[in-house]
């Protein structure tokens, strides 16, 4: 009987358990109640009292030995009854690289973080856009230059053939939305991707990002913007930073100014980043015109609002020293990994 134990304990050893139905099977073969060693321990009083002690400790073993394979086996099916992977739960955890914010979502969110300190509020605007709220609501007439194609994505709506749908080209339009949506008072701003036909190069690329603000109420004047936008960039390029506003144009401003601040490299005195002149063009501004105003079924006479629009990548280019701006959209983790 001694043979026949280490036979079973050696059956019992190698006995392939991965299912609950092999687990059952092993349970029927050696613990139940008909199985193997029941019917041992059954056999053990026929055997002489000399080998009794040893057969009768043996055969303790093996029950043992048996029960305890069960029950660790029964632990290790998990639900799905497949089998479950030993976890030790010391081991260091698996590294593995998250990556990080592109830079220019890191501009974005640091351009946010400002105006949001100072009571704008940040909205939204769909990059598929209407022409009528990119260019006609903006004052912007049909036959105006910027309409034109080798600027402007325009897309084809195949099932209205009514409207006309653009890639916006600014995110200017937002300020019709929030203005159509909206009573004044309005203090906002709108970060988000832009797009046009352009030739990709150093400083061209097809797609860039701009951040629109709009305030709108009783008495704002071209003070108050001067003020938003000098505090703006103090923020972002330094306490330092002096501002100026040159005359220019926008259908949908009136007057209308380019933004320039003076050169963080140099502090004004002429250098290559500022080509000798000690300021940098940053962005176009401007009180929004009545034309707009009424576009949007606001009274002219009551309110008056300014706009401000600028690129960011753009504004991280200088700040970071970066030439070109295809860089940015390569994905060369190389590149990215630097901010
Ligand atoms: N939308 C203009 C552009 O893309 C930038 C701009 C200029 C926005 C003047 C404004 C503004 O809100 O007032 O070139």
């Amino acid at each position: 009987m001694l043979s026949d134990l280490n036979e079973i304990e050696q059956e019992i050893n190698s006995f392939p358990v991965n299912s609950p139905e092999e687990l059952e099977n092993f349970r029927l073969k050696f613990i139940s109640r008909n199985g193997l060693l029941t019917g041992l321990f059954e056999e053990l009083k026929n055997v002489s009292r000399e080998e009794k002690p040893v057969v009768g400790k043996k055969l303790n073993e093996v029950k043992k030995l048996a029960e305890s394979k069960f029950n660790t086996l029964k632990a290790q099916l998990d639900d799905t009854g497949s089998k479950k992977e030993d976890i030790d739960l010391t081991l260091p955890a698996a590294s593995y690289s998250i990556g990080r914010e592109h830079l220019i979502s890191q501009t974005l969110a640091e351009m946010v973080k400002i105006f949001r300190e100072i009571g704008f509020k940040v909205t939204d605007g769909p990059e598929l856009e209407e022409e009528f709220y990119n260019f006609d609501a903006l004052n912007t007439p049909a036959h105006h230059p910027a309409r034109d194609m080798q600027d402007t994505f325009y897309v084809q709506s195949t099932t209205d053939k009514d409207k006309k749908h653009v890639l916006r080209t600014h995110t200017s339009p937002v300020q019709i939305r929030t203005m159509l949506q909206n009573k004044p008072p309005l203090r906002i701003i709108s970060p988000g991707k832009v797009f046009r036909n352009e030739t990709v190069t150093y400083k061209n690329y097809f797609m860039f990002h701009q951040l629109e603000g709009l305030y709108i109420d009783k008495n704002v004047s071209m003070r108050d913007l001067k003020g938003v936008l000098a505090y703006f960039f103090k923020k972002f390029y330094g306490e330092n930073t002096k501002i100026r506003f040159i005359p220019s144009f926008f259908p949908f401003t009136e007057p209308s100014g380019q933004v320039d601040i003076s050169c963080f490299i140099c502090g004004g005195k002429g250098c290559k980043t500022c080509k000798e002149t000690g300021w940098l063009e940053v962005g176009g501004c401007g009180m929004v015109d009545p034309n707009v105003f009424r576009s949007v079924n606001i009274d002219p006479e009551e309110y008056t609002g300014y706009a401000f629009g600028m690129g960011m990548e753009r504004l991280t280019m200088m700040k970071y020293g970066i030439k070109d701006i295809r860089i940015l959209y390569q994905n060369d983790v190389r590149f990215l990994d630097q901010f």
